[in-house]
């Protein structure tokens, strides 16, 4: 039988497990859109965050917490994520996926939108993670810059946007929003990036130490 090669990922590398699995669900249960990161994306994630030794990561976008779960899970026992989301029963949602998972200890949800919020935010953040509405995303992208240390990671979801950002009669917001911050983060002398073909393509960019 084929096998496909991100199920021979999966069955090699992500260990999901059962509380996971459960956030997953409830998350449908809640009628949320299955719009949250794939496991073997959050095993990326939780790969990237140990590469630069993460402890202290933004998250912007928490939807009902499960990308935000392997994200603490990187993160050392005195690690802090702090994570972003504009509706609040999302908010609530996500705050329970990381009470099941054992990591609320280190997790704090701000519930507003990350343009009002982020500006009220203090470097430096080792890791950034922009997972939430796509028209923000240039907004985000300099905020980002703004609050990462020399090194740190800015990490973006959706680069891809299911493949509009190459189709180039798709003038709207989000395409629009998406090819800008893959503009940006591209020609930014600050910045080495690159974007991984995984799910809906995961921008990954590193900020340079200063010259
Ligand atoms: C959508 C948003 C996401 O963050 C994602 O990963 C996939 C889809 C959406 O809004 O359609
Ligand atoms: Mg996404």
């Amino acid at each position: 039988m084929a096998v496909s090669l991100t199920d021979y990922v999966k069955a090699l590398f992500v260990a999901e497990g059962d509380v996971l699995a459960q956030i997953r669900a409830r998350h449908a249960a809640a009628g949320l859109p299955e719009i949250h990161v794939s496991s073997e994306e959050g095993q990326l994630l939780y790969v990237l965050l140990t590469a630069v030794g993460a402890a202290r990561v933004l998250e912007v976008g928490s939807l009902g917490g499960y990308s935000g779960v392997w994200l603490a899970r990187a993160l050392p026992p005195e690690g802090s994520l702090t994570t972003v989301e504009i509706d609040a029963e999302r908010a609530a949602l996500a705050a329970e996926a990381y009470r099941e998972a054992g990591v609320a200890d280190r997790c704090t949800v701000l519930c507003g939108d990350g343009r009002t919020i982020l500006p009220t935010l203090r470097p430096p953040f080792d890791a950034v993670f922009l997972d939430a509405d796509k028209e923000g995303m240039p907004v985000y992208y300099e905020e980002a810059m703004r609050l990462l240390r020399p090194g740190g990671l800015l990490l973006g979801d959706n680069a891809f946007w299911g493949g509009a950002v190459v189709r180039d009669e798709d003038a709207s917001p989000g395409t629009v929003a998406m090819r800008e911050f893959n503009r940006r983060a591209a020609s930014d002398p600050r910045l080495a990036a690159t974007i991984l073909p995984i799910r809906d393509g995961l921008l990954v960019g590193v900020k340079r130490e200063p010259e």
